[in-house]
Parts: structure tokens; C-alpha cells; sequence
């Protein structure tokens, strides 16, 4: 679509936000997208000449640092005009919104080497501009579909996108029947079993949190365990059917997910233990060494305890010191350090 070329003559007045200017690398939206060139190096287009103030031309930014959901502002708005650039047909809103995240997922999903996560971060930003320098390969949903939010009879909303990192999964909102992660892998980490059951896994961008973490905690000289990774949604079905046949329904889906409803399924969380609780995954583990660092520390690799003691209320889930759940270092901190839960970050977004 887009032809390697040379720079444009830019006038001062076309720069579209003079803030995101500074931050980024510009490129042109020139009306006619298949001769028109583009400029994706943000220090040259000072030794512009002023002079030539017809030459009329939208100039955006490719934000830089890290842009995700409930984000808002020029940056986005800028990002928004190079999605759609692409074909991706965003309203620009400046609102990182669900169909943003969607853009930036599917985007990911086709370029090689990129984690999967609907976070606009450096690695996307540069494979942006790789795409406006070369001809563009990338065509809008064919990494991901587009797809809404449905609903089941029972009234709980099922997400269109399982893939970006900041997928609410509760009670209220399930992950589809059918969804297992493309990007499954095996942390390189300690297991207190050596079967290689799938439960190891977790998806590609979470293992890699883990590794980093588990190293961490290593340094301390604290020796973590990963107990429980991905589930597909039939082994949920089984786990809640002998949890509810040990304790029946009710008493079961305070520490027992519904099939669909599980974060297990999402392959973004990981149950850790240690053996100072025999590996098992109780509330003792909190006050072991291995939990306090996690209390602590979790968040600096983009984990949260998702079910925090004394929010039983809003999770609907018993307090699970074990229970981590990948959702990028930003909202970790936000969430970790407010001490709230993942429900309230979303819904203050
Ligand atoms: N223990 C959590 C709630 C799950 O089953 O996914
Ligand atoms: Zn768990």
C-alpha cells in the first residue's frame, strides 16, 4: 500500500498535535494512500523548509510508551489515524477503546515476534512503522476477527476478544466455549510434579513474566513453585463437577470456577506454592516467605493476586494467595498498589 519513498516537505502548521510531535515519529497521511510518500523519521522533518504552507497534509505521531485500554487523548487519536491507515476503520475517538484493542491485538497476531496482548508498546510501534516503509501485509482480522460481545441464555457476557491481557473473566463475563490460546508455551520454571501435563502452560508473553519473576525470587533465595497454567475449558467442567460433587454447587464456585469463567482457560495465570505448604495451594501460603515476596513483588512482572483477602465481595471468589494472573506491568501496579481488584481497575478505567 505504501511505497518506500522520500520525505515530505512539511510545514510547520500541518503537525497534527505538537506534544505527541515531540514524543514520536511522524509519518504522513497524504490523501492519495498509493503514491503519496510517507515519513517515518521523526528528526528529519526539522530541516523541513517552512515555505511551502499549501501543501496541505495531516501529520500523525506514533505515540510512544506504553498505550492500552482507557487510555485517552492525542496519542490515541494519533494511533487510532495510522490503524487506520491499515484499513482498521476506528472511529477516532482519542479513546483507547474495545475496537482500538482489537486493531492492536490483530495487529500483533500477524507479525511475527510480537507478544499478543492489545498494548500498543515499543515492540507494536515499531512494527507499525516497519508496515508504513514497506508494503503492508497486514489486512484487518485475519490475525483475529473482529468479533462482539455475545451473551449466553444465563445472561453472562462472552468476550470477542480472549487475547488481550486486560480480558475481564468472572462470574459476569466468560471466555468462549471454544477458546484455547495459539500462543501456549511451557515456562522455563519449577514444578514440584515432572509430568509434562498441560497445565504447565501459559500463554507465550505471561511464561516469559514468570520466568523473570521465578529468577527474581531465585536472587531472594525463595524457591517458588507453578502448580496450575493453562485448562482447557473441559478439564474446568471436570474440576467443577468433582467440586461440586465434594461440596455441591454453591459452596464449590466460591473457590471453583465455572467452565468458561475460569482465568485458567485464558492461559494468562498460574497457581504458585512453595514447600514450605507441601505445594499445595492453600491460604497459608500467604504467610509463607514465598507469599509475602509475591504480595510484594507480583506486580513488578505484570502479575496480581486476583483474589484479595477482604474482596470476597466483589471477585465472588474465597481469598487465593496462590492465584496470579498476567495483566501487563501497568495494571498491575495500578491495581496492587491501590490494593483493589481487577473489577474495580476496569470499571474506573
Ligand atoms: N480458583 C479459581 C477461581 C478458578 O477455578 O479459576
Ligand atoms: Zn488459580
Amino acid at each position: 500500500m505504501f511505497k518506500k519513498t522520500t520525505l515530505l516537505t512539511l510545514g510547520a502548521t500541518i503537525f497534527f498535535t505538537l506534544s505527541a510531535c515531540d514524543a514520536g515519529d511522524l509519518f504522513s497521511m497524504p490523501q492519495d494512500k498509493e503514491t503519496a510518500p510517507v515519513n517515518t523519521t521523526g528528526n528529519e522533518q526539522n530541516e523541513q523548509t517552512t515555505d511551502n504552507k499549501e501543501e496541505k497534509e495531516d501529520v500523525i505521531t506514533l505515540p510512544q510508551g506504553l498505550l492500552q485500554k482507557g487510555d485517552q487523548g492525542n496519542d490515541i487519536e494519533s494511533l487510532q489515524k495510522a490503524l487506520n491507515e491499515l484499513d482498521y476503520n476506528l472511529e477516532e475517538t482519542s479513546q483507547f477503546d474495545d475496537k482500538t484493542t482489537w486493531a492492536i491485538t490483530d495487529f500483533q497476531f500477524q507479525i511475527d515476534g510480537l507478544d499478543i496482548t492489545g498494548i500498543y508498546d515499543d515492540k507494536t510501534k515499531l512494527a507499525l512503522e516497519a508496515q508504513f516503509e514497506s508494503d503492508n501485509q497486514v489486512k484487518p482480522g485475519d490475525g483475529l476477527p473482529l468479533q462482539k460481545t455475545t451473551e449466553t441464555d444465563d445472561g453472562i457476557e462472552v468476550t470477542g476478544n480472549p487475547y488481550e491481557v486486560l480480558v475481564l473473566v468472572n462470574k459476569e463475563h466468560a471466555l468462549p466455549d471454544d477458546f484455547t490460546p495459539d500462543d501456549l508455551v511451557i515456562p522455563n520454571v519449577r514444578f514440584p510434579f515432572t509430568e509434562d501435563l498441560p497445565k504447565k502452560q501459559m500463554r507465550k508473553v505471561a511464561a516469559d513474566a514468570l520466568e523473570e519473576m521465578f529468577d527474581a525470587a531465585d536472587d531472594k533465595g525463595l524457591e517458588l513453585f507453578a502448580q496450575s497454567g493453562f485448562r482447557s475449558f473441559d478439564r474446568q467442567e471436570e474440576i467443577f463437577a468433582a467440586n461440586v460433587e465434594k461440596n455441591g454447587e454453591e459452596a464449590a464456585n466460591k473457590y471453583s470456577a465455572r467452565p468458561g469463567e475460569s482465568e485458567h482457560q485464558s492461559g494468562l495465570t498460574m497457581d504458585v506454592t512453595s514447600a514450605d505448604v507441601g505445594f499445595d495451594l492453600i491460604i497459608d501460603f500467604g504467610e509463607t516467605p514465598e507469599g509475602k515476596w509475591i504480595e510484594k513483588h507480583a506486580s513488578d512482572y505484570g502479575f496480581i493476586i486476583r483474589y484479595p483477602e477482604g474482596k470476597e465481595d466483589i471477585t465472588k471468589y474465597q481469598y487465593e494467595p496462590w492465584h496470579l494472573r498476567y495483566v501487563g506491568e501497568k495494571a498491575a501496579k495500578d491495581i496492587m498498589d491501590k490494593s483493589i481488584t481487577f473489577e474495580e481497575y476496569l470499571e474506573n478505567l
